[in-house]
């Protein structure tokens, strides 16, 4: 291979230019000139198929920081269309006008499902990222569990369950994906953070984190010690659900709730799902903490708070929050900065191997700790070619206590032990109260790129 290109494709994530900076690095070594192109899928359907050179001379551009979130390339939600053999035809032309040898989508499910046809053209290679940390499986046939099920809309007219009681943690493919450790990071801040309103106050505080149907990243919640994490695996039991509020709530005059935002009930998704206005049309969750508000305050009543003169009505004493965007930006912490350099780099050499339609993976062993592999794309799919979000297993959560089962902390505790550097620490000390700041107005990466993007006309 003499010359590949990059994409990062989907929602941001914290360790898109730490793994765009390890697979440059990884070319620089192998001697391929590495082309940066411009917002994902989009920037392939343009006529003029924006770019930038990455390791011009085979070293690395000065604006590429691995510490810095976000992508410097851009992003998008743009897919190709499978069926569009024209639009595919004229993309395949123009990266071959490019000389193009092959592609590196940094991405999830979505982003392999579009890089799919566009593997019949050239090789592509996936490197993993996603706050949700649902790419990937929990063993290595569990695609083969999903079944055609009509009546289940939360999954799109599949239903899965388990034929497992427990994982065995060596087993699960791809264990962790760039940018969750960081996601997990400020979610756990925010946690801490809003215990000392609910606790000052009296108060029970819900809230709401992303992940889509996986419920990973509220189970990492668990660091900020939250005293209730609802997944949106295990649909919600409201009379144990408020059981257990009213307990806890009568100890310690208060609570804090942790909920995916793809909590579920018998009913269906709590929250209300809308099409995004991006292209892919993508999905949108929203709302799942102020309805389970609702329905504490429904069941709790104004009386249960008034009788210890705590509030004078469920109203002002349930309150919510999302953590939102936040937990998807800023600097990666070590964890996400040094793992998603590495699947960078092990994705430029699956590319350079020319193996096609696969993708890096980061796996973890007792005896080894983290590895680098690699796996075929299709080995994600199911019988229909349909990849699922990785779910929360049943055996990582414990219903009975609402928080992490002693699997589930086996789970964590590789990810997290040391996943944050002592240099994070200080690059908060210097940077953020740094008179600099105070002065100089935040530097866009873009405008240093815009300066550097080339066009095919
Ligand atoms: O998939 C990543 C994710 O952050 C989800 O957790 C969340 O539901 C979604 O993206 C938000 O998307 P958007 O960036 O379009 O608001």
């Amino acid at each position: 291979m003499k010359r590949i290109a990059i994409l990062t494709a989907g929602g941001d994530t914290p360790a898109l230019n730490a793994t765009i900076f390890g697979a440059v690095q990884k070319a620089n070594e192998l001697g391929i000139e590495v082309y940066g192109l411009i917002k994902g899928f989009g920037g392939m359907i343009s006529p003029q198929l924006p770019h930038v050179r990455l390791n011009p001379l085979f070293s690395t551009i000065p604006e590429l920081d691995p510490c810095q979130g976000g992508t410097l390339i851009g992003a998008s939600r743009t897919y190709i269309d499978s069926n569009d053999k024209k639009q595919l035809q004229s993309v395949a032309a123009r990266m071959e006008r490019l000389k193009i040898d092959g592609l590196i989508c940094i991405g999830g499910d979505g982003t392999i499902n579009g890089m799919q046809p566009l593997s019949e053209h050239f090789p592509c290679v996936l490197a993993p990222k996603t706050i949700d940390n649902d790419l990937g499986l929990n063993y290595i046939d569990e695609p083969n569990e999903w079944v055609k099920d009509e009546n289940d809309a939360i999954h799109d007219g599949y239903r899965h369950s388990s034929t497992r009681d427990a994982v065995s943690l060596g087993e699960i493919v791809n264990y962790v994906t760039p940018g969750y450790a960081t996601a997990v990071f400020v979610v756990a801040q925010s946690i801490e953070r809003i215990r000392t309103t609910a606790e000052s106050h009296r108060r029970i505080a819900i809230v709401e984190v992303m992940g889509r149907d996986s419920g990973y990243i509220a189970l990492g919640a668990a660091y900020g010690q939250p005293d209730m994490i609802l997944i949106p695996e295990v649909e919600l039991d409201y009379p144990k659900v408020i059981r257990r509020v009213r307990e806890l709530y009568d100890m310690q005059k208060h609570v804090v709730i942790v909920v995916g935002e793809g909590v579920q009930d018998a009913e269906g998704q709590l929250g209300a799902k809308s099409k995004s206005v991006d292209p892919a049309g993508n999905i949108l969750f929203s709302g799942a903490a102020e309805r389970l508000a609702e329905i504490l305050i429904k069941e709790l009543g104004d009386d249960y708070f008034r009788k210890n003169q705590r509030h004078d009505e469920a109203k002002s004493a349930v309150f919510t929050r999302k953590v939102g965007h936040t937990q998807r930006g800023g600097r990666p912490i070590l964890f996400d900065r040094f793992y998603g350099a590495q699947l960078g780099g092990e994705a430029v050499e699956i590319l350079n191997r020319k193996q096609n339609n696969h993708l890096a993976t980061l796996n973890w062993t007792e005896e080894f700790g983290f590895t680098t592999g690699q796996l075929s794309a299709n080995k994600l799919r199911d019988q229909w070619g349909t990849i699922h979000a990785r779910e929360v297993h049943p055996s990582l959560y414990s219903e009975q206590r609402f928080q992490p089962s002693e699997l589930g902390r086996q789970y964590f505790a590789p990810i997290f032990k040391n996943a944050i550097g002592y240099e994070d620490m200080e690059a908060i000390k210097s940077h953020l109260f740094s008179q600099d700041n105070l002065l100089t107005r935040y530097q866009s990466f873009n405008v240093e790129m815009q300066k550097r993007i080339q066009y095919l006309d």
